[in-house]
């Protein structure tokens, strides 16, 4: 039973998160100007003033609405800003509102939420309600959004202004090997969580899961060893791809990962949210799809892992007997750990997070990439839809679905965990996705 206290202090810290991811949507959206907010970069992505519009109405309807009872404020907006009714496709040309009529929204929506928050019962309240669930939702649901919405501002070319004063903070750079493997011993662990307060539905429950002998790498496959995929011709041996991945290499003009350029000399060089730089060998590759991935897989004898094995890797280890909520324990992660949130403005070198290795030593397993696993999006055994279908359920069993897992170097310490599962369409390499190969063991 929590105490009174201890409500208090999870109230207080629910109340900074939503302030600081709050501060994070404006000062993400600051530096643009209107047209570049309406502008829609890519078919595939949402203009950002919709990510806007759609944060406020999502706040308002769990929040206000379904938990503090509010009437709704206008149907109209519940309609435009409904993602299953308006495809990212169809966005731009919706009469959403502007920035300021976005701004507004957002913050007469977070007024209610403050007293909301002050007057709920976190105890005996509605189920939403338990431990500050719901709020929990919607602070992560804020914070998903500003992946999507960083991921479509690396769409556009020219953005050097947006990231001119971005600072990369980074940890000291180590030598390693970025070829080592990791053996996993057969045998069950514990997959999923039982955790009622942060994680999402698709999570739970914790069930046991056996797992065969495999080896996995301890770091995510670098630039290094993609452009050794690369320029061994790749993109152009069919032989790596599956049918279908063959299939979209055939139809996407495409020979590297999104980002990469080759000068007339044969530099490499990676252009992230308009700024070029030399490609860092010893940086995890970001930004490919399965496909890709798949075919790197095969280019080097390895596979992708199963969902299980990447999460018996980052949960488990000799001397670990519970799930843990991070590869490294339960310490909150600090910049020792992993990077996350947004600090480094791209994935860090390989090693650089040596404290933050799990217990069987697999090293960024959270933060810089998030992981392809050859895993469809299904449910666990046990399953139960909470609060709403559409986040999980809608998409369970969809082949076109892989899971993907860890975090990425944007992705907030809220959405941050080892339980966390992401998914995405198999084509899609806009998203901030990397690899590490799984090995058989013979
Ligand atoms: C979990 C990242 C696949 O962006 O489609 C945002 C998160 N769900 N709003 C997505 C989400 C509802 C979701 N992903
Ligand atoms: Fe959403």
């Amino acid at each position: 039973m929590p105490t009174t206290d201890s409500i208090l202090k999870i109230k207080r810290r629910i109340a900074s998160d939503l302030e600081r991811l709050r501060l994070r949507t404006f000062t993400m959206t600051a530096p643009l100007s209107d047209d570049d907010l309406h502008h829609q970069f890519d078919p595939l992505m949402s203009p950002l003033v919709w990510d806007m519009g759609h944060i406020a109405n999502f706040e308002e309807f769990w929040l206000l609405r379904e938990l503090g009872g509010r009437t709704a404020h206008d149907a109209e907006r519940d309609a435009m800003y409904n993602p299953f009714d308006n495809p990212r496709w169809v966005r731009s040309q919706l009469p959403l509102l502007n920035r300021i009529e976005a701004t507004e929204y957002l913050d007469e929506v977070r007024h209610g939420t403050e007293s909301i928050l002050t007057e709920t019962d976190f105890v005996d309240g509605p189920p939403l309600a338990r431990d500050g669930y719901v709020f929990e939702m919607v602070v992560q649901h804020e914070a998903q959004h500003q992946e999507t919405m960083l991921q479509a501002l690396n769409l556009r070319p020219d953005f050097e202004a947006y990231t001119l004063s971005a600072v990369r903070r980074l940890p000291p750079r180590r030598t390693v090997d970025d070829t080592e493997r990791i053996t996993i011993e057969a045998g069950p662990f514990t997959l999923g969580t039982d955790n009622r307060v942060s994680a999402y539905d698709n999570e739970r429950p914790a069930h046991e899961v056996h797992v065969g002998a495999f080896a996995i790498d301890r770091f995510p496959v670098t630039n290094r060893r993609y452009l050794a995929f690369v320029t061994n011709d790749g993109y152009s041996r069919s032989d790596l791809w599956s049918s279908q991945g063959w299939e979209w290499r055939t139809g996407a003009d495409v020979e590297a990962p999104q980002g990469w350029d080759r000068s007339a000399t044969g530099e490499w060089s990676q252009t992230m949210f308009g700024r070029v730089r030399p490609l860092d060998l010893q940086e995890p590759v970001i930004h490919v799809n399965y496909w890709e991935a798949e075919a790197f897989a095969a280019f080097e004898g390895g596979r992708l892992p199963t969902e299980p094995e990447w999460a018996k890797a980052a949960n488990w280890g000799p001397n670990v007997d519970r799930p843990r909520t991070y590869p490294w324990g339960e310490t909150h992660p600090t910049s020792a750990h992993a990077n996350i949130g947004q600090a480094a403005w791209g994935p860090a070198p390989v090693g650089s997070y040596p404290v933050g290795a799990s217990g069987y030593g697999v090293e960024q397993m959270l933060g810089d990439v998030y992981e392809w696993t050859s895993s469809p999006f299904t449910p666990y055994p046990g399953y139960t839809t909470f609060p709403y279908p559409e986040y999980s359920e809608v998409f369970f069993g969809d082949e076109n679905f892989r899971v993907l897992r860890g975090a990425s170097w944007a992705t907030s310490p809220s959405v941050t965990r080892n339980s966390f599962r992401n998914w995405d369409y198999r084509q899609r390499r806009q998203i901030l996705s990397g690899i590490r190969l799984a090995w058989d063991i013979t």
